[in-house]
């Protein structure tokens, strides 16, 4: 048994596993293996779930051969009892003889939860322990609390892993659970995370705070746990392989969060740009929960988002005086000095893409809406003298941010009557469908349409500028430029802004497919190509402009999220 337990050991030693295992469902062998056979040549880390299986010790002969074919493969066998939330319904020694034999059929870990393991003799957990390599693990679907008392109760037996699994209800559960890591992972093996929407950081967070691997699904779909991302979104988008003590955390933050494309857009650009930072979605419930959490994780910077962006300014030590105008801030920085400091992005998103095509001062822009994004439109296109007309559904709100912004207001019966160099649409119609528009297409006298809605790129307000020849400026620029210059405040360097778009403007195809909407239309309706875009004026931008799309490196694009279910309240980033 020594022997074994010694070759066992040495296929274990946590440098030669990869950062992420992914679990391998099916209810006979023969789907198990299946899986298995198609996944594992990018994936050589999995964990057999026999728990799954109608009758896991008739199946493992089958799955022996798998394990006899792939050495490369490092195979946990879990057969989680029902009463701790896995689907076997044997009896803790029948999960003993399962696992034994696991062992036997040449799995190099076995997966046993702390409740079975404080049922058994001591002998019998060494006599396990000697065959193959234990991971004893502990699971709370409910909560993350009393973590080092689980601990306690676990480190009485040994293992050759330790996993402790809770449930975040906040941001803040994560923090626990990365000083629950920090303060244990030095001195044992530990495997460490929150199940749940909201703990989908700890699965990157966790493994920079000493957790030795994660778990990630093997497609969208196939999840075992509330919140498992998939592998290839942690390898590709969040480069997990890389992610150690020194990498940065930035973030956007918002309720919700899970659609944003901030995360696909932003760690591409940390890629791009070789830097050691990782960007997550944070879904926080609260601001409060949000604040908290900042002050914990070494979070350096943060892209704001519905419904945070005017109630996070009263939590800024200073912000820029386009942000205290427009009393709303899309970016945060993190100072030395750990002190928030802010920024409003928005307004380069919607200025920049506008001076690529035409001068601003003296030109005639409508803004549809008064709520946040028109906010930062309306300073924004007032700062560079344009000449502001704004109208909404709410007429009142209109009527204050046209005074606030020395903006004029513009009832919507007389849009038809005037005709402008660019309608802004910054009200959320059309956001999430393609039957929507917030103006008729008669009213649509202009010589360009903006459209900040992004989701789907080809909005209905956009196909009806199109009909009459108008201009077309997608919101995907908006989201790019306002991305590119949160990137170059929190890195100071050059955003890639090719890449950003290539990526973003590949994840809304795929949405677009999802939903069954229209592709993007590069062209106008007369059949010309759109007008390009002259080079910013940033020599980051002149440098990315000069890229051309034949010439760009293939990138890997993970899958986006699908779009936001209707009725949500779901933000532009
Ligand atoms: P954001 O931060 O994305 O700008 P917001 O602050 O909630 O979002 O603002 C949404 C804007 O879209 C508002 O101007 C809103 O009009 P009201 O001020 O009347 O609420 C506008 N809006 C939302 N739904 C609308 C609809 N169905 N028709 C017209 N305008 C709409």
């Amino acid at each position: 048994m020594q022997a074994a337990s010694t070759v066992y050991a040495s296929r274990i030693q946590r440098f030669r596993l990869p950062r992420v295992c992914i679990p391998v469902v099916g209810e006979d062998p023969g789907k198990i293996l299946e899986r298995a056979e198609s996944l594992v040549r990018d994936n050589s880390f999995m964990e057999f779930r026999l728990d799954y299986l109608t009758n896991p010790i008739a199946g493992l002969p089958k799955l022996k051969h798998f394990l006899d074919m792939h050495p490369e493969a490092t195979v946990i066998a879990t057969c989680r009892r029902a009463l701790n939330g896995g689907k076997f319904k044997g009896s803790g020694s029948a999960q003993l003889e399962v696992l034994t034999k696991a062992a036997a059929t040449g799995f190099q870990l076995v997966d046993i939860e702390l409740q079975s393991a404080e049922a058994l003799k001591p002998a019998q957990l060494a006599d396990l322990k000697d065959r193959v390599g234990v991971i004893l693990s502990f699971h709370d679907f409910k909560s993350t609390k009393k973590l080092d008392d689980t601990f306690l109760s676990m480190k009485r037996y040994p293992a050759d892993f330790y996993k402790v699994v809770s449930t975040a209800t906040t941001l803040y559960d994560n923090v626990q659970m990365m000083k629950f890591l920090q303060a244990h992972s030095t001195q044992f093996e530990m495997v460490a995370l929150c199940m749940g929407e909201q703990g989908i950081i700890s699965r990157v967070l966790g493994v920079r705070a000493g957790s030795i691997f994660t778990f990630g699904a093997a497609t969208r779909g196939e999840e075992t746990a509330p919140g498992q991302v998939t592998a290839s979104e942690l390898r590709d988008t969040y480069r997990i392989e890389m992610v150690d003590a020194a990498t940065q955390v930035y973030g956007v933050v918002g309720d919700p969060v899970s659609h944003s494309l901030s995360p696909v857009m932003m760690n591409t650009a940390f890629r791009r740009e070789t830097v050691n930072a990782v960007y997550l979605a944070l879904h926080a419930k609260t601001l409060k929960d949000l604040l908290a959490c900042v002050h914990e994780i070494p979070i350096r910077g943060l892209s704001v988002t519905i419904p945070y962006k005017h109630d996070v300014v009263a939590s800024l030590s200073n912000s820029d005086a386009l942000t205290r105008q427009i009393g709303a801030c899309n970016t945060v920085v993190r100072g030395q000095d750990g002190k928030l400091y802010g920024f409003n992005t928005d307004v380069a998103g919607i200025v920049v893409p506008l001076e690529q095509r035409i001068t601003l001062a003296g030109a005639k822009v409508l803004i549809l809406g008064a709520g946040g994004a028109a906010r930062a439109a309306a300073f924004g296109l007032k700062s560079k003298n344009a000449e502001v007309f704004i109208t909404n559904r709410t007429a009142e709100k209109g009527q204050a941010l046209a005074r606030q912004s020395k903006a004029k207001y513009l009832k919507r019966a007389d849009v038809a009557k005037n005709s402008f160099d660019v309608i802004l649409n910054a009200t959320s119609v059309g956001m999430g469908n393609a039957k929507q528009s917030p103006l008729e297409e008669k009213e649509l006298n202009t010589k360009y349409l903006f459209d900040l809605v992004y989701v789907p790129a080809e909005t209905r307000l956009i196909k009806m500028a199109r009909a009459k020849n108008i201009q077309v400026i997608p919101g995907l620029e908006m989201f790019v430029q306002q991305g590119a210059r949160q990137f170059e405040i929190w890195t100071g360097k050059p955003a890639p802004i090719a890449e950003m778009g290539f990526v973003v403007t590949k994840a809304l195809e795929r949405m677009a497919t999802e939903n069954g909407w229209e592709l993007p239309v590069p062209k106008n309706g007369t059949g010309k190509s759109e007008p390009q875009p002259e080079p910013a004026a940033k020599p980051a931008a002149k440098k990315e402009a000069a890229t051309t799309a034949a010439g760009k490196k293939k990138a890997k694009i993970p899958a986006a999220k699908p779009a936001p279910k209707a009725g949500k309240k779901a933000s532009r980033r």
